[in-house]
């Protein structure tokens, strides 16, 4: 039976396509999940589908984002009706309606507004400008989630999460602080190669530099974690990988084929890099003993290319 997981954000860097990839390796005994850079709360979103966790912690600098997602988890009528009523103002002038709602939420940084943008903005990509305004433009061809459509989403992101999940708007190092070693935390930071710690493509970006003191902080508390970094398309590699001396495991996931390469007539994949700490795959190997982790779990982690240390 295919069941599709409702996806109510659309989010520039989404990990709805790899969720399934991803939670191979998240181990069946969690109590909870932690995600510190949650954006759409794709990971969240696809391991509540399949009950992998007891509660949810759903993290993002990005304030309104995470209110549009408490508010769709708690309130899913009032969301769903804001969203509709919202999408129908459109009906006339459809550009001049997008730059006033876009207008009114960099005034008010209300999250329902936010979802119209989201909806309609270019490829769904967040833009940010130097002051911190949302500036991404519509997207002129398409007019954004049909409101039936949303609101089935909606509801469905709601009949998972709610009473599950926690929803905080704080920097992932303070996040990290609350993590427990029956926890598993998912990171998926802002791409690198940004200048600095702002990023215009997300609310914000992050130091490399403070993300591996950060990550060194949850190996000596045994914290078991994944996270999402670098990668690489054909030969071309992008993002720093991560130190050999943090001790982790390197899986390349295949994350598709690239359209621009296609259309150029090269025939280039996309992988993207996953590390798992050593307290998480020690914790798989323990399960592997006792035959609860699934087959799969075993062949990914012992292939030739899974360790780079
Ligand atoms: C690559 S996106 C995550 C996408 C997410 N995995 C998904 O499936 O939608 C990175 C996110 O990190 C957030 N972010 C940036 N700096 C942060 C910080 N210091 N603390 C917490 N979140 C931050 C951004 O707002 C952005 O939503």
């Amino acid at each position: 039976m295919t069941y599709s997981i409702p996806h109510p954000i659309q989010y520039q860097g989404s990990k709805r396509n790899l969720a399934s990839a991803i939670l191979r390796y998240a181990p069946r005994d969690m109590d909870r999940l932690i995600e510190p850079f949650a954006g759409s709360a794709a990971i969240s979103i696809a391991a509540a589908a399949s009950r992998l966790a007891n509660t949810y912690l759903i993290n993002d600098l990005n304030r309104p984002l995470i209110e549009l997602l408490r508010l769709m988890v708690e309130k899913p009528l009032e969301s769903a009706e804001h969203y509709r009523r919202i999408w129908n103002g459109q009906h006339g002038n459809s550009i001049e309606h997008y730059y006033s709602v876009r207008e009114e939420f960099n005034r008010t940084l209300d999250p329902n507004l936010f979802l119209y943008l989201l909806a309609r903005c270019v490829k769904g990509s967040v833009r940010y400008n130097s002051d911190g305004l949302f500036n991404q433009s519509p997207d002129k061809r398409r007019h954004g989630t049909q409101p039936e459509t949303m609101r089935a989403n909606i509801f469905g992101v709601s009949s998972l999460l709610k009473g599950r999940a926690i929803f905080s708007s704080l920097d992932y190092r303070d996040v990290l602080e609350k993590a427990g070693v029956t926890d598993l935390v998912y990171m998926d930071p802002p791409y690198q190669g940004v200048c600095g710690e702002r990023d215009s493509r997300y609310y914000s970006g992050i130091s490399h530099d403070k993300f591996i003191a950060a990550l060194e902080r949850l190996n000596s508390r045994g914290i078991s974690y994944i996270v999402s970094y670098d990668g690489r398309r054909g030969d071309k590699t992008f993002g720093e990988p991560l130190p050999v001396s943090l001790g982790l495991t390197r899986i390349e996931l295949h994350a598709g084929r690239s359209s621009q390469a296609t259309l150029l007539g090269r025939d280039e994949l996309t992988y993207e890099s996953l590390y798992l700490s050593s307290a998480l795959t020690k914790r798989l190997e323990r399960k592997l003993s006792g035959y609860r982790q699934a087959d799969a779990i075993q062949c990914a982690l012992f292939e030739p290319h899974a360790s780079y240390a």
